[in-house]
């Protein structure tokens, strides 16, 4: 074969050789042409590597951009060919976890394909200078705010090709992504105490007419004043926890070199939701600025404490507005069958005929009740006199 090929090449004419050097010329382009557009079609991209896809383009044909050749945002175009060829031979190792299956599962698990992409893709097709937004009602956006410090289109727009909500993924150990079109990935950024990147307040992104109350505040028991609001509460242990799980995934991940976002972006799911619409001074405000749960000490020290400071008690202990108004509510819990508005002293001696003297005694020594009723009447009025004011 060689043989014949080096006896046709010397007695072949300057001309013949030409011509089939040509030939050849024309082939190869041909060749990476047709590989490198055939490798960018949304058939190449979905069919062959259908059990990598597989997921990736139940979102997309949920996705606005359906329309759209993969290629537009997952390929780099502007270098032309020969940028092209060379990310072609760069993603070209894939092939083997491809073929044998051992891809990790999910795919772009750290968001690094949002994170290193760059506006370019989006902005071959969208012009923010001539277009006019339409938010939904009640949100603001101000998009320069934001294109101008180079906080690129898809560290938000993250899932417009492949929104997740709805979807069942199919694939072994696939799970969805964080959507950064939320509030709370806005307070990745945003925020509401000092030294925030962005402001937090609501005004900022919201209209007058937003109702600014999320629905999960209406619910029975969130908190009602003087009655059960243990909603809110169990909601921010929840919530806690819920953070607390998403640090440890995130400590996790492999990092992530970020080449066109700025730092730091992704995971909003270690973002506090409570926080993005109160301070914590909101929550200690209301609390009587006692940080929960109570401490230890609490169990002996809580009487002079609370009659320190009667009021930030009464938030949460008192059952009506007259035991707020002083330390009626330490009887919530020590006199249980009060009255609310009668001073106990008055009315001690029911809960003794109707219950006994019993369970009085796994608080008071007897020699307590005694200083009034051995004493005489005398004392007791004095010392109820004292007590009064
Ligand atoms: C309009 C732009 C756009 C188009 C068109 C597009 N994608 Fe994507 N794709 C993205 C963005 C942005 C992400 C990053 C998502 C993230 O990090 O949360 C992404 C992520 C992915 C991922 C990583 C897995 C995931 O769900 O995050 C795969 C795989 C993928 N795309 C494949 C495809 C395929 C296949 C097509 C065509 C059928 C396609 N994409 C079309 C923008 C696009
Ligand atoms: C090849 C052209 C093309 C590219 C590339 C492209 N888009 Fe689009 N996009 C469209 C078209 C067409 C529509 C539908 C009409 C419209 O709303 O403009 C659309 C719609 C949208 C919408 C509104 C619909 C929705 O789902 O919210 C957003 C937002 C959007 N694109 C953002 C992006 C972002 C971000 C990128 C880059 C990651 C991008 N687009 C890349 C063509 C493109
Ligand atoms: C800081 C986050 C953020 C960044 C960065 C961002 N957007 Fe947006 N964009 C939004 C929000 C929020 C909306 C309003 C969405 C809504 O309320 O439905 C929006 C709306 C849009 C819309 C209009 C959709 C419609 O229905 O009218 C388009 C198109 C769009 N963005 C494209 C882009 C492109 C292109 C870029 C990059 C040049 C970009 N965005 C960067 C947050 C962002
Ligand atoms: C990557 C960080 C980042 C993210 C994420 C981000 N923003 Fe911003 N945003 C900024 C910065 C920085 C400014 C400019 C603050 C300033 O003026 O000092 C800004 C400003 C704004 C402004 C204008 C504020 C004003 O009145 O000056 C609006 C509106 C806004 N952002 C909305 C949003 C919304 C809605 C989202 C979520 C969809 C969002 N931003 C997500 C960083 C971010
Ligand atoms: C940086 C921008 C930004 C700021 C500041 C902001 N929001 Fe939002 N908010 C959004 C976006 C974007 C949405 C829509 C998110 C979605 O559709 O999931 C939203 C949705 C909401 C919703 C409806 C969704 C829900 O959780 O029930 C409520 C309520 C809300 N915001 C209240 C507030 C309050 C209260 C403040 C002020 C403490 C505030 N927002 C400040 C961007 C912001
Ligand atoms: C999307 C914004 C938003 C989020 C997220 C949010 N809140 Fe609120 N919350 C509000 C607004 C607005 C009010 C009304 C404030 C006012 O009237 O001054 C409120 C009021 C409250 C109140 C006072 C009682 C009431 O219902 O008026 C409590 C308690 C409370 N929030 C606890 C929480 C806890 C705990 C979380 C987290 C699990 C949380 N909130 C998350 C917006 C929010
Ligand atoms: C309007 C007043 C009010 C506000 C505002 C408020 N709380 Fe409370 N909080 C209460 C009351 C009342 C209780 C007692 C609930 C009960 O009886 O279980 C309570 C109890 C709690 C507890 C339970 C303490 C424990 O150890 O069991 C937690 C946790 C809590 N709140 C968190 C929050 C957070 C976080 C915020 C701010 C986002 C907040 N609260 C805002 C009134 C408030
Ligand atoms: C939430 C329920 C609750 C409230 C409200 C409460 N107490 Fe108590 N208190 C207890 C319990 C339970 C004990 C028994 C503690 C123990 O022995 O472990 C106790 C014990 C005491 C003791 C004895 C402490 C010791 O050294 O053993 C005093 C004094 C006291 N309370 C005073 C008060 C006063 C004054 C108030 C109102 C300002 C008050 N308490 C409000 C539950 C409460
Ligand atoms: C933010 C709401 C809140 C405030 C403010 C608050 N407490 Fe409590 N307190 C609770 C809750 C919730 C518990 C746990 C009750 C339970 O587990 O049944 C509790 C438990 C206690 C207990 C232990 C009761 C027991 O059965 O062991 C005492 C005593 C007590 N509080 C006294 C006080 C005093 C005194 C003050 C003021 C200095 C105060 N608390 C302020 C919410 C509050
Ligand atoms: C859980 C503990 C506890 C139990 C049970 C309890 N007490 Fe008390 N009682 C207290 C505390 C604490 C005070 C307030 C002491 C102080 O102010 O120094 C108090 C005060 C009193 C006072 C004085 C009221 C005043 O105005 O000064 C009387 C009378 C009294 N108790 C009677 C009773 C009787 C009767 C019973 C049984 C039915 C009872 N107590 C059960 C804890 C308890
Ligand atoms: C602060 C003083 C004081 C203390 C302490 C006190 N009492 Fe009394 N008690 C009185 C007074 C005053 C009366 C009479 C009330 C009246 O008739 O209006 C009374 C009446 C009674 C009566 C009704 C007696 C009758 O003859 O009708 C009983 C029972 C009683 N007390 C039990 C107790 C017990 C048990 C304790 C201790 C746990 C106790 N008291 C502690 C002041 C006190």
């Amino acid at each position: 074969m060689w043989r014949s090929l080096k006896a046709w090449f010397t007695s072949a004419t300057k001309p013949e050789l030409m011509m089939w050097l040509g030939v050849l010329l024309v082939a190869g382009l041909g060749f990476v042409l047709a590989s490198t557009s055939g490798t960018s079609s949304n058939w190449f991209c979905t069919e062959p590597c259908h059990n990598v896809h597989y997921d990736n383009t139940l979102t997309f044909n949920a996705g606005s951009h359906i329309m759209v050749s993969c290629a537009a945002c997952h390929e780099p175009f502007e270098g032309g060919l020969i940028a092209l060829t060379l990310a072609k031979i760069e993603v070209a190792p894939d092939l083997i976890p491809t073929v044998m299956g051992t891809y990790p599962m999910p795919l772009n698990e750290n968001h690094s394909v949002a994170l290193e992409m760059g506006d370019h893709f989006c902005t071959q097709c969208h012009n923010l200078d001539t277009r006019e937004v339409n938010p939904s009602f009640g949100i603001i956006i101000d998009h320069a705010a934001h294109t101008d410090r180079g906080i690129t289109c898809a560290s938000c727009h993250n899932r417009v090709a492949h929104p997740e909500e709805g979807i069942e993924y199919t694939q072994e150990g696939n799970r969805h992504h964080e959507d950064w079109m939320t509030m709370d990935a806005c307070y990745r950024c945003h925020g509401l105490e000092d030294g925030a990147q962005a402001p937090g307040s609501c005004e900022t992104c919201h209209t007058a007419a937003f109702d600014l109350v999320p629905t999960s505040h209406d619910a029975s028991g969130w908190y009602e004043k003087f009655g059960e609001s243990g909603g809110h509460a169990a909601a921010y242990a929840e919530e806690t926890s819920r953070v607390a799980q998403a640090e440890e995934w995130v400590a996790g991940l492999e990092a992530v070199e970020h080449t066109e976002a700025p730092e730091g972006l992704g995971y909003e799911q270690t973002v506090n939701t409570c926080y993005t619409c109160h301070t914590k001074q909101y929550c200690t405000d209301c609390h009587g600025g006692l940080e929960m749960p109570h401490p230890a000490s609490f169990a002996t020290e809580h009487g002079a404490l609370g009659l320190e400071n009667p009021a930030g008690c009464a938030t949460c202990h008192a059952r009506n507005e007259a035991e707020a108004a002083g330390t009626g509510f330490c009887n919530a819990c020590h006199h249980p069958a009060s009255t609310a508005g009668t001073p106990w002293v008055k009315q001690h001696f029911t809960a003794v005929a109707e219950q006994g003297a019993k369970g009085c005694f796994e608080c008071h020594d007897p020699l307590y009740c005694e200083t009034c009723h051995v004493s005489g009447a005398e004392a007791a009025e004095a010392f109820m006199r004292q007590n009064a004011q």
